[in-house]
């Protein structure tokens, strides 16, 4: 299938990346070619980890490679694809505009999913005349090896559209799981308070970083702690999470941790910005104790 992949960021190139492998055609698009070079090289070496475990072998990688074209120009990116996968920025308005100009650009029998993370699919399809072929095709991060596709049917998303959906998620390798419209979806619902939870308790001196995320790594064999995890999701992208759901649903119990909001304010995002609640450029080190 062609499938067209909007933004080459972090989730982006992942999708990109595992279309690629499965021997579609991708067309990435992005803004800038510093963010679609960015993404191919992150695509790359995550190639290269794999045929270093011997799972695909050298040519498989330059395979894939070669099934990637990159665009800054949505409109030569979009126009043939038979599903376009948009994983841009989690912010409300871009992704109403992205789908409005994707509605007049894409063939008029393409699925539009999204990978948002909690913006309600229904809203997203509502900038469109086709919110039957609208839906949330969930991936989680690394891309490459996380099995689970949170597929999000809209108010108005077809049976075809999700079962479409439901069975490349299948041939990719990975297991969709469908769930309804609300914010947050199952995944994020459930991840976030924990995650919030997890820097009130900084917040509030119950424990320090390293004690925190030793506890739910040991204690609850989570594979990593859960301020670990939220550097490695981007704090923004948490603090974007945990407002829709505070939105959406009106309480309280979804409020974000001022320490988190604070952190966001002062550019601290996490891995991407190389400083979150563990330094990056120094290794892991924790620096909120
Ligand atoms: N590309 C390819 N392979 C990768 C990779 C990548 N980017 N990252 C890790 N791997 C592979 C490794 O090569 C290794 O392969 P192997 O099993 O064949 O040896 C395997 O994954 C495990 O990696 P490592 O040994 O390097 O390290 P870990 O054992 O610590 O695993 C991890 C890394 C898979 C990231 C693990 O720590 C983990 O599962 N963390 C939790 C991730 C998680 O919760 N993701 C969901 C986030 S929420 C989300 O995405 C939703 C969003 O909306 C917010």
């Amino acid at each position: 299938m062609n499938i067209s992949v909007i933004g080459a960021g972090q989730m982006g190139a992942g999708i990109a990346q595992v279309f690629a492998v499965g021997g579609h055609t991708v067309s990435l698009i992005d803004i800038s070619q510093e963010s679609l070079d960015r993404g191919l090289a992150a695509i790359r070496k995550s190639l290269e980890r794999i045929v270093k475990k011997e799972k695909i072998t050298a040519e498989q990688l330059e395979a894939a490679m070669k099934n990637i074209q990159t665009y800054t120009d949505m409109g030569a990116g979009a126009q043939d694809a038979e599903l376009v996968i948009e994983a841009a920025t989690e912010n409300v308005d871009l992704k109403l505009k992205i789908f409005a100009q994707l509605d007049s650009i894409a063939p008029a029998s393409a699925p539009l999913a999204t990978n948002t993370s909690s913006i309600s699919i229904t809203r997203i399809a509502a900038a469109t005349k086709r919110p039957d072929k609208v839906i949330g095709m969930h991936f989680m991060n690394p891309v490459p090896v996380m099995k689970l596709v949170e597929v999000i049917r809209g108010y108005a998303t077809s049976d075809a559209t999700t079962q479409l959906v439901m069975d490349l998620s299948r041939e990719l390798g990975k297991v969709p799981v469908e769930v309804n419209d609300y914010p947050g979806f199952v995944a994020n619902r459930i991840l976030m308070p924990m995650l919030n939870e997890a820097m009130y308790t900084l917040w509030e001196g119950v424990g320090g970083v390293a004690e925190i995320d030793t506890v739910m790594k040991l204690g609850m064999a989570h594979p990593m702690g859960p301020l670990q995890l939220a550097d490695y999701i981007g704090l923004d992208t948490c603090l974007a999470i945990l407002n829709v759901m505070k939105e959406g649903f009106g309480r309280q119990h979804y409020q974000p941790c001022p320490l988190l909001v604070n952190m966001v304010t002062a550019g601290k995002l996490g891995r991407k910005s190389g400083e979150g609640f563990y330094d990056y450029s120094a290794g892991g080190k924790e620096l909120i104790v």
